[in-house]
């Protein structure tokens, strides 16, 4: 990577007065102070903030444990729950009656839920769970659509030391199968329907398809909230309403006090070989990252109305919805629908309706709302008072400086600072993102890490880099909120993330970043494995190639991504039947079919946009499929490398065209 492959930014927009004045961390040099505690005394540093921030049953002696480095434990000997510092806490400090959750269904309807109500709740469904025999380290699925009780289950099995496993609604049966197995769970809470965009789509349905496909003895019950009383299939031998569970369960329930690293959850996620990685996080550390962020990244203040659209199905949604906002006491949106539904000025309509203060999204959202923006002014965002707005954020992928001047302009009226967040499932909480009170703002770039993250720009040899040039991004000390490890496989997770060749003890992010000269502040370059980000999806190529050779017509396929104006990434599949290279309506046909067959072994996400057919694939003599030379072809450009060490050069030509 050069430098010249990251253009240069020269905007630059200043922090605003009144964010100066109020922010938590307050101008540069409140940053660079807090920045230089953590190198003085990096564990007294975070002692501190785990001792002012969060409710300790037992305060912890010990800060950080590195002696069976990399599986640092933190505060470990101190023991907190979870949910009794998100709800009880806020209860005690006044904020009972205060609105913990704003809802809004698809079709409009607004709920709204206080902290004691939540907190009522949420002590009811883990009762509910107790009378069925879960407790501390059982695991539980979590298959639901956005809701209060999706949260609700979420922080009820924090409240008994249970760890959950939440699975994204759109996966498949099959997704959703594996996960229930490799996380060996006795509990799969669902619901029987969802509603998206005005359409009833089954969850329950599907529940029933995965747990038919074996393997799933363990899961004892199945949990159904009746969201739209549909026509769901119901076992009663194993299946209960969850209206029935906690019916007549007390509203008061005795927390589990658990070791600060004991697994709050564990959230699969795709990694650049085989099956996708059950990432394990902690309580304490995590619980006290979400809070941080909440205050340093947002400066989140009592009066904030909060919003960040992820699905609870993913990190953000984990951190950002069901942990940090509520444990800092926030009023937050939570959305079941869809931006497009009924129109795109859906999010413009809700951020105007309830006076939302702060906006939290991902950019393919932006930039498909940037176009259906432009095609109807009806829903243009200036139709709208979004003069509620005090803060942006954008997540999950790069913003590209056109989106982020778009989002800058017409939702913030330039006044909002934008906090570009770079972050992973791995890290729990944001990692490098400007200080809304502090950082100057460069579009594009996601500048500078949080103080005590330790993050830095190296070679192949874990040697450092000046700046100015491209390289691997790491984290060199480990810090509160990091991945645990790997359910099941420690020896992956150590591959993984604390590989040999940097020593075995640095955080390898798996993402490409350089550094300004000048400035010092990062961009993120994309990642350096075979990871595709689509949409703010982490798609493996390796789990979309098994996924089509899967298929009885499949041969070989391979993956790659292509650049997109709305999704970021697309994906690409090259694939190689069985029989011969199908052309014309019958390969649109065999397209069609492959498409709809790896969104029922994945998930509609994971479907390629394109698929082309060739008799081969392009490969080394020694077999190695090309995959540098695929992403020259998807993206329609001319082959320029040396292609002499090919096997069959004259492949390249058929798979040049997009059929
Ligand atoms: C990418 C989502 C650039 C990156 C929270 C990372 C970003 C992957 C940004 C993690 C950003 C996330 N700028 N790239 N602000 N945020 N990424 O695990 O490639 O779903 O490794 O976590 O998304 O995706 P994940």
């Amino acid at each position: 990577m050069s430098d010249q492959e990251v253009k240069t930014e020269s905007r630059v927009f200043p922090p605003p007065a009144n964010f100066v004045a109020n922010a938590a961390i307050s101008g540069m040099d409140a940053y660079n102070a807090l920045c230089a505690e953590a190198a003085n005394d990096y564990e007294g540093f975070w002692a501190k903030l785990a001792h002012e921030n969060l409710h300790w049953h037992k305060p912890f002696t010990t800060t950080l444990d590195e002696s069976n480095a990399p599986l640092y434990k933190w505060f470990d000997d101190g023991l907190l729950n979870v949910s009794y510092n998100c709800l009880d806490v806020n209860i005690q400090k006044g904020l009972g009656d205060k609105i913990a959750i704003i809802f809004e269904a698809d079709g409009g309807e607004v709920t709204k839920v206080s902290y004691k109500e939540l907190h009522a709740k949420v002590c009811q469904f883990a009762n509910g769970l107790r009378s069925l025999g879960v407790k501390k380290d059982d695991r539980v699925v979590i298959y639901m659509p956005m809701s209060v009780e999706g949260v609700v289950a979420m922080q009820a099995c924090a409240r008994i030391g249970a760890t959950h496993s939440v699975v994204f609604g759109g996966f498949s049966a099959k997704s959703l199968q594996e996960r229930i197995v490799d996380v060996g769970a006795s509990i799969v809470i669902t619901a029987d329907e969802q509603v998206r965009g005005g359409k009833q789509l089954p969850l329950k349905a599907i529940v029933d398809e995965a747990l038919g496909l074996g393997e799933c003895e363990k899961v004892a019950k199945v949990i159904v909230y009746k969201r739209t009383g549909g026509n769901a299939p119901f076992n009663p031998a194993r299946d209960l309403w969850m209206h029935d569970l906690v019916a007549n369960q007390a509203t008061e329930c005795e927390p589990e006090w658990v070791n600060a690293d004991h697994p709050l959850f564990i959230l699969y996620t795709s990694g650049s070989t085989g099956k996708p990685k059950g990432v394990q996080h902690s309580s304490g550390g995590y619980l006290l990252w979400a809070m941080l962020t909440m205050k340093w990244t947002f400066d989140v203040k009592p009066s904030d109305i909060f919003w960040c659209t992820a699905d609870i199905g993913w990190v953000t949604g984990h951190t950002y919805i069901t942990y940090g906002p509520l444990a800092m006491g926030t009023t937050e949106i939570v959305f079941e629908g869809i931006p497009t539904y009924p129109n795109a000025g859906r999010f413009w309509d809700m951020i105007q309706k309830h006076k939302a203060t702060i906006f939290y999204t991902a950019p393919t959202a932006i930039r498909s709302l940037i176009k259906a923006a432009d095609g109807d002014a009806a829903i243009h965002p200036n139709k709208y008072d979004l003069t509620s707005l005090r803060l942006l954020g954008s997540v999950g992928e790069p913003i590209n400086p056109e989106a982020w001047m778009w989002y800058y302009r017409n939702i913030g009226g330039e006044k909002c600072p934008i906090v570009d967040t770079f972050w992973q499932t791995e890290t729990g909480g944001h990692m490098i993102t400007p200080l809304p009170g502090a950082t100057p703002l460069v579009p594009g770039s996601c500048t500078l890490p949080l103080p005590g993250i330790m993050a830095a720009i190296v070679d192949e040899t874990g040697a450092d880099l000046p700046n100015g040039q491209g390289g691997i991004l790491v984290v060199k000390r480990p810090w509160p909120s990091m991945i645990r490890n790997i359910w099941g496989d420690t020896e992956r997770f150590k591959k993984s993330y604390f590989p040999e060749e940097l020593g075995g003890k640095t955080y390898l992010a798996g993402d490409g970043a350089i550094r300004n000269k000048e400035t010092g502040y990062f961009t993120i370059t994309g990642r350096i494995d075979d990871v595709l980000n689509v949409s703010g999806h982490r798609m493996g190529t390796m789990e979309i190639e098994s996924a089509l050779v899967a298929n009885p017509l499949v041969a070989e396929a391979a993956v790659v991504g292509k650049p997109d104006d709305t999704t970021g990434e697309a994906i690409c599949a090259f694939v190689v039947l069985k029989r011969s290279r199908p052309t014309g309506d019958e390969a649109k046909q065999i397209a069609l079919e492959l498409r709809n067959w790896v969104a029922k072994e994945i998930g509609p996400i994971a479907k390629p946009k394109e698929i082309r057919f060739g008799d081969n694939l392009p490969k080394t003599r020694s077999g190695k499929i090309m995959r540098r030379l695929l992403r020259v072809l998807a993206k329609g450009e001319e082959i320029t490398q040396d292609v002499s060490t090919l096997e069959n050069p004259a492949i390249l030509e058929q798979l040049k065209q997009a059929q």
